[in-house]
């Protein structure tokens, strides 16, 4: 973020606690999803649009972000949550869309069996997967659709975080400058890093 030439300290602390709690998902994600940040396919998921104006590595970042804010918060109130099943859930929920034009014959059979395909897909790039992760990819659509409520705090907190960044990715898409799509020319390892860094 740029610094201002003069801010309040009342802004700067706002300011360098929002830099800290960056840094903290940053890290989170790089300790509890490496294995996933690196794979082709996420990768790809940054070629494949998604709800309209995004792309599928935008809005799992996005899911990504949300879902450790969550985290956060509940920590704070003392309720336990298992972050690694969370950073793992939210980065593989979607992997199951890519290449849905070969996979998936109409939006709504793409809606319904994507959780599934993505629970094969995450359990190919993660060798061991926390508890919890499968049911909170599983049923990360629930409360749309027909998914089955997760069994879990960490499966509400990906779905809720998920239904909260779709509409942000169909608001965020309307101004241009911040839409996936400029991510399309750059190279696959620069985008991830623009994405988190834009956090
Ligand atoms: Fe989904
Ligand atoms: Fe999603």
């Amino acid at each position: 973020m740029r610094t201002p030439y003069y801010e309040s300290t009342m802004h700067r602390q706002i300011r360098e606690k929002r830099e800290d709690r960056k840094e903290r998902i940053k890290n989170d994600l790089q300790l509890y999803g490496e294995d996933v940040l690196n794979s082709e396919e996420m990768k790809e998921a940054f070629q494949q649009t998604h709800h309209r104006w995004s792309t599928v590595g935008e809005h799992t970042f996005r899911v990504a972000f949300s879902s450790m804010m969550i985290c956060y918060a509940l920590k704070k109130l003392n309720i336990k949550v298992s972050v690694p099943a969370v950073v793992i859930g939210a980065l593989c929920h979607d992997l199951g869309i890519l290449g849905r034009d070969g996979k998936y014959s109409s939006s709504k059979e793409m809606s319904r069996e994507h959780p599934k395909e993505s629970v094969t897909v995450a359990r190919d790039l993660v060798a061991d997967m926390p508890e919890k992760t499968e049911d909170i990819i599983e049923r990360h659509m629930w409360p749309a659709g027909q998914s089955k409520a997760p069994n879990s705090i960490e499966g509400v907190i990906v779905s809720a975080a998920d239904k909260y960044s779709a509409v942000k990715d169909i608001v965020k898409g309307s101004d241009v400058k911040k839409t996936g799509v400029k991510y399309y020319v750059r190279d696959e390892k620069e985008k991830i890093k623009d994405l988190i860094k834009d956090l």
